[in-house]
C-alpha cells in the first residue's frame, strides 16, 4: 500500500526547493527537489505523490508546473501512474535516466555511483579478523546454551562498565546492555521512554535516523541550534525549562554533523536543566572516543541518573558487526529488556564476543583508528581549501564528518550533479528540519588518502556543473556570509 503525502505534508519536505540553483526552470526545479527527497530515503519509495491541482495550489505555483514536474519524473522512471492510486514514486526506475544538457548521463545503476560519501562510517579495523577468529575459537564453549540474551554476555557487560570506568564513570556490568549498534540502542530507550505524541528536544543539524526515530514515534521535535562552533545552551537550557520535554537527544562529543562538543561547563548545566525539568537526556556517544585532537572532557553520564548513554563499536571496529550498547539505572535497563522481547532477542554470541576481544585493548584500536581519520581529515581539509576557497571548512577536532558551509552553492543542487560525477552526498537539508542548511554539505573522513584527490577533482567538476547552469547566483560566493546556524 502506498503512503500518501496530503500537498501540505510534501510542501514541508521540499522546504525551500526554488532556490537550489541547478534547474533552469520551475518545474525542473520541483521535479529535481521530489528525485532528491527520493534518492535520499526522505521520500520513501512508493510514496503517493498530491494530485496535481492540490499541489499547485499549496506551493502557489500554476498547475502547468507540477504537471511538468510529474512527467519529468515519470519520462525518467521515477513515477508511475497507478490506477485508482495516482502518481506513485518508485526507485525501480525502468527507463533510462534523460540525458544531462551537456551530454553527461547521469549514473542508473549503484554500481557506477563510485565513492560513496553518504554514510560516514568507516571500513573495518585492522584488527578485526583476527578478533573474530579469536571469538570463533571460544564459541563452542557457549553452544550448550540456547544462546538467547537480551541483556548481553556477562563479559561484554563488564568490558563496556570498563570502558565507562576508564573514562571516569562509575559503571556495573549490570548498568549496561549489549545491543545489535547505537541505532537500535535509540530505538529501545526512545520506545521505552517517549511518550506518544510527546515532545523530544534535539539539536538541529542532528543524526537523521534518530529524527527517523522519533518521527516513527510521533514525537514533536524541539530543537536546538548547533554549529561547528558548539551548541546553542542557552537554547537547550529554555527549551528543558520551558517546555519540560520527556526526552532529549544529544551527541556530547563530537556531534554529527558538526563535529562541535559540549563543554565540561554546559555539560553540567544541562544535566541540571534536565534534571529540574524531568527530562531524560540520550546521550549517543557513537563518535566519542573519535578524538583526533580536542582532549577528554567528562562524559555526561558523569553527570546524573537521567543520562542515559548508548554507544557502538561501528565507528571504532566496525558497523558490519553491529555491537553496541545502553547505559544506563539497572531498573531502567531491566524494563528495557522485558520490552525488548517483541522487537529481537538478543546480539549474535559470535560479534559480542569479538566485541569483547576488541575491548581488551581498546586503546590499540581507537588509536589506529584515530590516526587513520586525522590522516585522512587532513588531507581532506587541505584540498578543499585549495579547490574551494569560497567554502567555510569546520575545524573537525574529532569523530568523522566534516560540515563544510558551500557558500551560495546549493546542496541538493551539488548531491545531484555529483551523482552524475560518481558520487554519492547527502545533501545539508537530510540533517535540519523543514529544509534547512540548503548551504552545507556532509563530507565525511572516510575516503582513504589516495582516493582523496580523485574525489576532489569529481566534486570540483560537480560544482562547476552547478555554477555553469546558474551562473549569477555563485559569483559572490563569500565564507563569510555563508553560516546560517
Ligand atoms: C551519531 C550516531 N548515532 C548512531 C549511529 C548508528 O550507529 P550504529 O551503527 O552503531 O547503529 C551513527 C552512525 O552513523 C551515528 O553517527
Amino acid at each position: 500500500m502506498s503512503l500518501v503525502y496530503s500537498a501540505q505534508r510534501l510542501e514541508r519536505e521540499l522546504g525551500r526547493w526554488r532556490s537550489t540553483g541547478a534547474s533552469p526552470t520551475v518545474y525542473r526545479a520541483l521535479a529535481d527537489r521530489i528525485r532528491l527527497l527520493l534518492l535520499d530515503g526522505r521520500l520513501p519509495s512508493g510514496t503517493r505523490l498530491p494530485a496535481e491541482r492540490e499541489l499547485a495550489t499549496t506551493l502557489h505555483v500554476s498547475r502547468t508546473t507540477v504537471t511538468g514536474a510529474y512527467a519529468t519524473l515519470r519520462a525518467a522512471g521515477y513515477l508511475t501512474s497507478v490506477r485508482g492510486s495516482g502518481s506513485v514514486l518508485s526507485l525501480q526506475r525502468t527507463t533510462p535516466e534523460p540525458v544531462h544538457r551537456d551530454g553527461v548521463t547521469a549514473p542508473t545503476a549503484a554500481e557506477s555511483l563510485r565513492w560513496d560519501l553518504s554514510q560516514s562510517a568507516p571500513p573495518a579495523y585492522a584488527g578485526l579478523a583476527a578478533a573474530y577468529r579469536e571469538a570463533l575459537e571460544a564459541l563452542p564453549g557457549y553452544m550448550p546454551d540456547a544462546g538467547l540474551d537480551l541483556g548481553g554476555l556477562p563479559e561484554l557487560r563488564a568490558a563496556v562498565a570498563r570502558h565507562f570506568q576508564d573514562r571516569g564513570v562509575p559503571t556495573a556490568p549490570d548498568q549496561v546492555m549489549i545491543t545489535l549498534g547505537a541505532q537500535h540502542g535509540l530505538r529501545l530507550v526512545a520506545e521505552h521512554l517517549h511518550l506518544p505524541g510527546g515532545r523530544v528536544l534535539i539539536e538541529q543539524p542532528t543524526y537523521p535516523h534518530a529524527v527517523d526515530t522519533f518521527r516513527a514515534l510521533k514525537a514533536r521535535l524541539l530543537a536546538a541550534p548547533v554549529d561547528v562552533n558548539g551548541t546553542d545552551v542557552e537554547a537547550v537550557v529554555e527549551l528543558l525549562r520551558a517546555r519540560r520535554p520527556p526526552l532529549a537527544y544529544l551527541m556530547p562529543d563530537f556531534q554529527n554533523p558538526t563535529g562541535s562538543s559540549l563543554t565540561d561547563e554546559d555539560r553540567a548545566r544541562i544535566a541540571l536543566a534536565a534534571r529540574s525539568a524531568g527530562t531524560v537526556v540520550i546521550a549517543d556517544e557513537t563518535t566519542a572516543m573519535l578524538d583526533l585532537d580536542r582532549g577528554p572532557r567528562t562524559p555526561l553520564a558523569a553527570y546524573g541518573e537521567q543520562i542515559v548513554s548508548i554507544g557502538s563499536l561501528s565507528k571504532t571496529a566496525w558497523g558490519g558487526m553491529r555491537v553496541g550498547w545502553i547505559r544506563g539505572r539497572r531498573e531502567l535497563l531491566e524494563s528495557i529488556r522485558l520490552q525488548r522481547r517483541s522487537i529481537d532477542l538478543g546480539t549474535p554470541i559470535l560479534e559480542q564476543l569479538t566485541a569483547a576481544v576488541l575491548l581488551r585493548d581498546e586503546r590499540t584500536m581507537v588509536t589506529a583508528r584515530i590516526e587513520q581519520l586525522r590522516a585522512q581529515r587532513d588531507a581532506l581539509l587541505a584540498g578543499l581549501a585549495t579547490r574551494f576557497p569560497g567554502w567555510t571548512l569546520p575545524p573537525a577536532p574529532g569523530g568523522l564528518s566534516l560540515w563544510v558551509g558551500l557558500g551560495e552553492l546549493s546542496s541538493s543542487a551539488l548531491t545531484l550533479a555529483a551523482r552524475a560525477e560518481a558520487i554519492t552526498l547527502v545533501p545539508g537539508p537530510r540533517f535540519g528540519l523543514d529544509g534547512a542548511f540548503e548551504r552545507f554539505i556532509r563530507l565525511p573522513a572516510v575516503v582513504p588518502l589516495p582516493e582523496i584527490e580523485p574525489v576532489l577533482t569529481a566534486l570540483a567538476a560537480a560544482a562547476r556543473r552547478v555554477e555553469d547552469e546558474s551562473p549569477s547566483r555563485h559569483r559572490s560566493a563569500g565564507a563569510s556570509d555563508t553560516t546560517v546556524v
